[in-house]
């Protein structure tokens, strides 16, 4: 979100300039005049570059203000930007015009019904574990809540109509949920064959883990595995076959893999798993087919996360600040920014540490079940005041009971 970031950057970078331009001037008449040109030249580049990234630093931590509410309540204010363009009512016929668009749920006298299929079985269920906890405390209400990655109700297109997404870009009026996979249906890969677990079993696994594992142990590199769900990350893959002391970035197998080709040209690495990922100082974030489910698992191992492109989130990433808990890395970044970026955080440990910890505490504090079930609660209860219609059950809609 544009808005969250604040301070002019460009105006910044400027002051920055002028300020070392001048140093490392005195530094080549003193001290530096024994580099060859290049290495001056680079030298030069790469203070500039190191000056900058801590004045941005600096100015988004003088910035930063969290949420002063209960998590809850700061969660809040998603639920009303997402209804926003709803306010004016949501009446039966704009919900049937976009029905199409997910699967339709109804609690009626407290009881959950859904339409008979659903597209994704186990992600209904993670969804229903939340519903059914909740149904009790709920009024008469009805949505479509779409199970697939990609939202469904793009801003430019007809019909508009609140669907539930659990991701989005500024470009989709979809409004979020949080994602089945906090219970069940999360992505199953050959180290997580029924998907990846719990979020509450696994969160305190990698906490635990995180908290174990001191930086100074961890091993100074980048690190990445993933599948090659998007070409944006071939950059640091490519990297990493040029620098292997620094980065260590490779493809794993997904299930359209024929050969090497679909790895970029080499063999596929094994699947590593997310408390293995906590060995290792820096680690990448990229979009998958939509926001990644990675991003709140990598935070919790206590290493700098480096966040690749801010368009695609989740319900909580906006109060996830760059520069504060994570790095950002602009999605069409050189090989030559993203090596300068962890080069710089490898020799500002510090800083590096600083930002770790402050993503671990985010998570840490704030992304538990309890506040997923109060999101969901809050979600339908101000969702369902919009309606300007009494939802009658629908005939050929099933029950859905649940073990819980
Ligand atoms: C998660 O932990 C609970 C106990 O807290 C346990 O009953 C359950 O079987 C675990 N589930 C998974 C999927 O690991
Ligand atoms: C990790 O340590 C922090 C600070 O001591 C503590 O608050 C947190 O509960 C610990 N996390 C886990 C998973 O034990
Ligand atoms: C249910 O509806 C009543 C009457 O409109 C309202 O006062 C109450 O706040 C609603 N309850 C919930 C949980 O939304």
């Amino acid at each position: 979100m544009k808005r969250l970031a604040g301070f002019n950057l460009n105006s910044l970078i400027l002051i920055i300039f002028i300020g070392v331009a001048h140093s490392s001037e005195t530094c080549f008449k003193d001290k530096c005049r024994h580099l060859s040109n290049n290495e001056n030249k680079y030298s030069k580049e790469r203070n500039l570059k190191f000056a900058e990234y801590e004045a941005v630093i600096k100015a988004a931590k003088k910035e930063y203000k969290p949420c002063s509410k209960t998590v809850c309540r700061c969660f809040s204010e998603i639920i009303s930007e997402d209804l926003k363009p709803f306010n004016n009512g949501i009446d039966a016929h704009t919900i049937n015009n976009i029905k199409s668009k997910g699967t339709k749920y109804q609690i009626i006298n407290h009881r959950l019904y859904r339409d008979k299929d659903c597209l994704f079985p186990a992600r209904c269920s993670g969804i229903e574990h939340f519903l059914l906890r909740l149904k009790h405390k709920l009024n008469n209400t009805e949505f479509i809540v779409n199970t697939r990655d990609w939202p469904q109700v793009y801003q430019h297109q007809r019909p508009q109509g609140p669907v539930f997404s659990f991701s989005k870009t500024n470009d989709y009026s979809d409004i979020m949920y949080p994602a089945w996979a906090f219970w069940e249906g999360g992505p199953a890969i050959t180290l997580y064959p029924k998907g990846i677990g719990r979020w509450d079993n696994l969160s305190k696994l990698i906490g635990k883990i995180a908290n174990e594992t001191s930086w100074n142990d961890k091993i100074s590199k980048a690190f990445f595995r993933g599948s090659r769900t998007s070409s944006e990350r071939d950059n640091l893959i490519l990297l990493s076959r040029d620098n292997p002391t620094l980065i260590d970035a490779q493809y794993t197998k997904n299930q359209a893999w024929k050969s090497d080709a679909d790895t970029l040209h080499a063999p596929p690495a094994i699947e590593v798993s997310f408390e293995d990922h906590c060995k290792y100082k820096y680690l990448f974030n990229f979009i998958g087919v939509a926001a990644s489910f990675r991003f709140k698992h990598i935070l919790l191992c206590k290493s700098l996360v480096f966040h690749v492109g801010n368009d695609w989130i989740e319900f909580f990433y906006p109060f996830l600040k760059p520069w504060i808990h994570y790095v950002p890395v602009d999605r069409d970044a050189t090989k030559e920014n993203i090596m300068e970026l962890i080069q710089f955080f490898d020799q500002h440990q510090s800083l590096a540490q600083e930002i770790a910890n402050n993503g671990y505490n985010f998570i840490w504090n704030n992304i538990q079940l309890k506040y997923i079930e109060c999101y969901w609660l809050n979600l339908i209860k101000k969702y369902t005041k919009l309606l300007s219609f009494e939802p009658k059950l629908e005939a050929d809609l099933i029950e859905i009971v649940g073990n819980n």
